[in-house]
């Protein structure tokens, strides 16, 4: 067997010609994502806040002052050789669905409107009972959801002969279903696919465009909360057709903040009385979560990040009976530029409470785009790698991080990073760091 100590750095396929992504899901996400990529292209804005393209990366010892670009020393695709295509359930081209979402604004998306004119969503797969509050009409018409996942695939073979893409990846930016809980259909590839072809119930749309990505090979990153690719079928699939796979729910405004200060309450051994987050946002996103079994698949996504970064089972007087509380509510007027409150009741020494406010005016689509961008280089690189099935490195992207049953998901946003940055050194074959540092200082002589 191989063990993480002596496997051998990967042999990386070069990122030649050009990488189709696929997004199921034009709406403001999508769309600010793939206008930002093309207004970067074009010197017009700055890739803020995506690792691909403005990270560092330090390899080796401190005293050889090594801080390249993650970009200067992997093997990314250039933003240059990107090309868009997904579905989408209204017929909007991306000009149209990015002006309805309202996040950037019009004179940005004028200057490259002909790009985003030419891009046209294809059909997409949808059944209403899996987003209740939408009713869209621009949708494939089949049989089967076997017949449908067929569907998907040749739309995804038809634009990689048009485009001559040399690669391709899918990312999720489609509405939140449902909640739907693993069964017995999700259990096997063979009880999955059968239930394709009967139409199973437990199968939702998402489901079934995760099958054709991963059932071609095709990276697949979730960036809802939905099932998706989260079960052993898929798992199965991925393995069968090496596909690298990841997911849950893009991490992005509250639940950033909570992963970002609950590691450092837990550091300094702070205990917790009650953590209370609400927020008010108006876009389609906030339209859809306002059903109540929408909600909850969001709400579950959203109440484990504490559980796990604080540990109450190693901190019982710390961390044992906090209360946990997370609303959403819809409210129009915001449209995309969410305000997010948190309360948090905090106790230190001997006991004494002390309270943190957090009022965050964030915008939900501007901190999820450079997420859609990394992933989707990522997810490539990783193929190209030879990674494949769960790519537990890329949990720093998530809410709900994908995981093996056996292990517990890492939500700490700066253990989630040394992981990702660790596996990207362990791409290049260069050492890990550790931290330790001790030879610096000559404390120890062992
Ligand atoms: N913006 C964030 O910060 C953030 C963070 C985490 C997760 N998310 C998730 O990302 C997803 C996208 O968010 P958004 O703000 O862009 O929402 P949005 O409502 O603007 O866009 C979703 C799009 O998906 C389309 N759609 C729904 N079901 C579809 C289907 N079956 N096939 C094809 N298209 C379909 C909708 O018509 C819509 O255009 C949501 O699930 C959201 O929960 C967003």
């Amino acid at each position: 067997m191989t063990t993480e100590a002596s496997a051998k750095k990967p042999e990386i396929k070069p990122a030649t010609g050009k990488l189709g992504v696929l997004t199921p899901g034009m709406g403001a996400v999508a769309t600010t994502f793939i206008a930002g990529v093309i207004a970067i292209r074009k010197g017009l804005a700055k890739p803020i806040g995506s690792l691909t393209q403005m990270g560092t990366i330090r390899l080796g010892k401190r005293t050889e002052k090594r801080f390249p670009l993650i970009k200067d020393v992997l093997p990314l695709t250039d933003l240059e050789d990107i090309v868009f295509g997904g579905w989408d359930i209204f017929e909007d081209n991306a000009y149209q669905a990015a002006l309805k979402a309202g996040v950037l604004e019009k004179e940005l998306l004028n200057q490259i409107r002909p790009e985003l004119e030419a891009i046209k969503p294809w059909k997409g797969v949808f059944q209403r009972e899996y987003v209740k509050k939408l009713d869209g009409h621009y949708i494939k018409e089949a049989k089967t959801k076997w017949d449908y996942a067929q569907m998907v695939m040749e739309d995804i073979a038809r634009f990689k002969e048009e485009h001559q893409l040399d690669r391709l990846v899918m990312v999720w930016t489609g509405s939140t279903e449902v909640y739907i809980k693993p069964g017995e259909v999700h259990q096997s590839l063979e009880a999955f696919e059968k239930g394709l072809k009967e139409n199973h119930p437990d199968i939702s749309p998402s489901m079934i465009y995760a099958y054709a990505a991963v059932k071609m090979g095709i990276p697949y990153a979730n960036g809802a909360p939905n099932l998706s690719v989260d079960f052993p079928a898929m798992w199965e699939l991925a393995k069968e057709t090496h596909a690298p796979i990841a997911g849950k729910d893009f991490k992005t405004g509250q639940t950033l903040m909570k992963t970002i200060l609950a590691p450092g309450l837990k550091a300094r051994l702070l205990g917790l009385e009650g953590w209370f987050s609400t927020n008010i946002l108006g876009n389609r996103d906030g339209e859809v979560l306002d059903d109540p079994e929408s909600f909850k698949t969001k709400e579950e996504s959203k109440l484990s990040v504490l559980e796990y970064i604080l540990q109450p089972e190693l901190y019982p007087e710390l961390y044992k009976n906090f209360y946990h509380k997370v609303r959403i509510n819809y409210y129009p007027p915001r449209g995309d530029n969410k305000e997010g409150w948190d309360n948090i009741d905090i106790f230190g020494w001997l006991g004494y409470p002390m309270q943190i406010k957090i009022d965050f005016l964030c915008r939900d689509s501007i901190l999820a785009a450079p997420i859609v961008l990394d992933l989707a280089l990522f997810l490539d690189l990783a193929g190209r790698a030879n990674f494949h099935g769960i790519q537990e490195w890329l949990s720093f992207y998530f809410k709900s991080p994908m995981h093996l049953p056996e292990l517990y998901p890492e939500h700490d946003l700066f253990i989630q990073l040394m992981k990702l940055k660790n596996t990207l050194r362990f791409m290049l074959g260069e050492e890990q760091i550790t931290h330790l540092g001790a030879d610096y200082y000559d404390y120890y002589q062992g």
